[in-house]
C-alpha cells in the first residue's frame, strides 16, 4: 500500500506540521508527526467520528493544552471526566445564566474606561474600544460568573486568559510568519492545495453591515419594547432567545466565516486506511492510502464553512444565508437534533461544524450561543456600532484565531437615562 501524499514539506527535516506556528507544533517538531489532511465534509467526518482506539485527542493536544491549562485539566485527564461539566449546562441553569450575563455586560459597559463616551449619558458622544481587549473581558467575567461563581470575577482574572492566548506566539509564530511573508512575495502556486494556501487565500475583509446592525435593534424592538416608548425594553428571558432569529443567524454565520478553532488534530494509534471515496473520489483506481501509526489526521471545520463549492458566495458574512429554504445553510440547520436557538447540532458529514462533531465535539455549544447571544443582545440595546477600518483579517497564530490589528469599534449610546 502507498503512503498518503505530503500534502506541503517546507523544511524537509522537521516535516510539514511546523508551519502551523504555534506552540502546539513544538510537539510535531519533536515527534517529527507527519500530518495529513482530510478536507471537506467528509474529511472532518473521516477524523473527527472515526474510531477513539485509532483517533486521540488527548495524545494530539496535551503537548500544546497541559503547559498553559496545567497538569489535571482539560486533554491531561480521561475524556469522560469532561461529562462532569455538563452538569453546570442545565436548562435550568442557562434560565438562571441569562440575567447574570446581562448583569455582568451592564456593569462592565458602566464602569469600563473604554465606554466612558457611554457613561456620559450623551447620546451624541462618540466612543471606541479595543475589541479584543473589551470583548474578552467580558466574556471571561460573564464566564466566570455563570461557570465558576462570582468570587472568581475580577479585571486581572480576565487579564490572564488573554494573555494565554497571547503567548502562543513563539519560535514557531516567527517561522509561520517567514512561511506566510516568502509565500506572499513570491506566490504560493506549488502549495495551492495545502492548509495554509487555503487560510492565506480567504478574502474576509467586508464593509459596514449597518443594515443588519438595524435588523438586530429593530427585532428587540418588535419582540422586547414597552408601549413603544424609546429605549424602554422588557428584560431577557433564557425562552426567548428561541424566537430571535436575526441574532441567530448573525452568530451562527459569524461562526461560519470566522471559527474560533480552524483546525482539528488526532494522533493516530494505528495504520489507517482511508477510503477512496475520501482519498480520490474521482479516481477509477481501487487503491486506497495508508496513514501509518504516529502520524497526525486533521480536519478543518473552517475549509468545509468556507468551500465554494458548497456555499454560495461562500467568502461573504451574510447572515440572511441561514433564511434561505434552498440554501446548504439550511439544510445543515435541518440536520440537528432538535430546532432552534442553541439546539446541538448532529454534525456528522455538515458542511458546518464550528464545534467539531463526533466523540470530542464540545460540550459548551448550548453555553456559548446563551453566552453569545445575551452579550450581543444587550450591546446592541443600549449602543450602535461602526467598524472604522472595515472586518479584520484573521490572526491564525494564537491557539484560538482572532482579529488581526487594527480592530477598534466605535459606538454611539442609543438613548438618555
Ligand atoms: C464559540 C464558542 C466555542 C467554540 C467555537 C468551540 C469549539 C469547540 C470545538 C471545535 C471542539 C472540538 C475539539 C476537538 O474535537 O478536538 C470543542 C471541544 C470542547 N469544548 Fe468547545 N467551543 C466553544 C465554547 C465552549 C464552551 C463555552 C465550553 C465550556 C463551557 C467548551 C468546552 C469544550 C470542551 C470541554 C471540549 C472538549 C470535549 C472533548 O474533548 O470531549 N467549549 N469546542
Amino acid at each position: 500500500m502507498p503512503s498518503p501524499p505530503v500534502v506541503f514539506h517546507w523544511l524537509p527535516f522537521v516535516g510539514s506540521a511546523i508551519e502551523y506556528g504555534n506552540d502546539s507544533m513544538k510537539f510535531f517538531v519533536a515527534c517529527q508527526a507527519k500530518v495529513t489532511f482530510c478536507l471537506g465534509p467528509k474529511g472532518n467526518n473521516f477524523v473527527l467520528v472515526g474510531k477513539s482506539t485509532v483517533f486521540n485527542a488527548e495524545d494530539a493536544y496535551t503537548h500544546l493544552t497541559t503547559p498553559v491549562f496545567c497538569k489535571d485539566v482539560v486533554y491531561d485527564v480521561p475524556n469522560e471526566i469532561l461529562t462532569v461539566v455538563k452538569v453546570g449546562l442545565s436548562t435550568d441553569n442557562f434560565r438562571a445564566y441569562v440575567g447574570m450575563i446581562e448583569d455582568e455586560v451592564e456593569e462592565f459597559i458602566s464602569s469600563d474606561v473604554s465606554f466612558s463616551a457611554y457613561q456620559s449619558n450623551d447620546i451624541t458622544a462618540r466612543g471606541s474600544f479595543e475589541s479584543v481587549k473589551a470583548l474578552s473581558e467580558i466574556t471571561i467575567l460573564t464566564a466566570s460568573r455563570t461557570l465558576q461563581g462570582s468570587e472568581v470575577i475580577n479585571k486581572s482574572f480576565a487579564q490572564i486568559y488573554t494573555d494565554l492566548d497571547e503567548r502562543q506566539g513563539t519560535d514557531n509564530e516567527r517561522l509561520l510568519c517567514r512561511v506566510i511573508q516568502k509565500r506572499r512575495v513570491g506566490g504560493s502556486a506549488q502549495h495551492d492545495h495545502d492548509m495554509i494556501a487555503a487560510l492565506l487565500d480567504q478574502k474576509y475583509r467586508s464593509t459596514d453591515r449597518e443594515d443588519v446592525v438595524e435588523a438586530l435593534y429593530q427585532e428587540q424592538v418588535k419582540h422586547f419594547g414597552v408601549n413603544g416608548e424609546p429605549g424602554k425594553f422588557r428584560p431577557l428571558a433564557y425562552e426567548d432567545l428561541r424566537d430571535l432569529p436575526v441574532l441567530d443567524f448573525v452568530i451562527r454565520e459569524t461562526l461560519r466565516v470566522h471559527p474560533p478553532i480552524h483546525s482539528i488534530m488526532r494522533a493516530v494509534c494505528d495504520d489507517v486506511p482511508i477510503p477512496s471515496t475520501l482519498a480520490a473520489p474521482n479516481s477509477k483506481s481501487e487503491g486506497t492510502y495508508i496513514v501509518p501509526k504516529g502520524h497526525v489526521v486533521l480536519a478543518s471545520p473552517l475549509f468545509a464553512q468556507m468551500d465554494p463549492a458548497i456555499w454560495r458566495n461562500a467568502n461573504k458574512w451574510e447572515p440572511s444565508r441561514w433564511n434561505d429554504p434552498e440554501g446548504v445553510a439550511m439544510m445543515a440547520l435541518k440536520e440537528r437534533l432538535t430546532f432552534g436557538f442553541g439546539a446541538v447540532s448532529k454534525g456528522m458529514d455538515s458542511p458546518y461544524q464550528p464545534f467539531g462533531a463526533g466523540r470530542h465535539r464540545c460540550i459548551g455549544e448550548q453555553f456559548a450561543y446563551l453566552q453569545l447571544g445575551t452579550i450581543l443582545f444587550t450591546l446592541i440595546r443600549k449602543m450602535e456600532f461602526k467598524l472604522p477600518t472595515g472586518v479584520p483579517e484573521h490572526n491564525y497564530h494564537t491557539m484560538i484565531t482572532m482579529p488581526k490589528t487594527p480592530r477598534d469599534v466605535h459606538y454611539r449610546r442609543r438613548q438618555f437615562d
